[in-house]
């Protein structure tokens, strides 16, 4: 069966649209389609309805990555059930999942980012929103490292 994957971030328009995209490119490479996907939401609604940060969008666009993806909240009746591994960006992202649910179940598939990274480098993916160019950069190294890890945990 497929494996899905939900990345979740604050506002769905810079962290989590990056990892969804940097993760199909994964998949794609290896030529993993028919076996995984991959969407994301945010905790808040604030952003519905609109593409992804076009500072982000341009970060993303110089290492290849389109930024297709339209903000939605998380919606805790469907996705909770339709997704294996729902995975924040922070300990905020994770601790709002955690409000969602209480169901051990749903609570097993949270996880956060960097728990799949390299080494122990990186704790979260910081809010690139009110910061500098770097920030944007830092978020699409983290991304790439964890996304990796992310694959060979799911092979596993
Ligand atoms: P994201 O970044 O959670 O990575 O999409 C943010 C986007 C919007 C806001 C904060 C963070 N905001 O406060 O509107």
């Amino acid at each position: 069966m497929k494996k899905r994957v939900l990345f979740v971030c604050l506002g769905n328009i810079c962290r989590s649209p990056s990892a969804e995209a940097v993760f199909n490119s994964v998949i794609q490479t290896q030529g993993l389609e028919d076996q995984i996907e991959c969407d994301s939401a945010g905790t808040t609604g604030y952003h519905a309805g609109e593409p992804a940060d076009r500072r982000m969008q341009g970060h993303a666009i110089q290492r290849g990555y389109r930024l297709t993806s339209i903000s939605r909240p998380v919606n805790p009746e469907r996705d909770f059930h339709d997704f294996d591994y729902i995975i924040g960006m922070d300990d905020n992202n994770v601790w709002d999942l955690k409000k969602m649910t209480s169901k051990p179940e749903e609570v097993r598939k949270i996880y956060k980012m960097t728990d799949f990274s390299s080494g122990n480098q990186y704790k979260l993916v910081p809010d690139p929103y009110y910061g500098g160019e770097e920030g944007f950069e830092l978020v699409l190294d983290i991304l790439e490292d964890s996304c990796r890890g992310l694959l060979k945990k799911m092979q596993e």
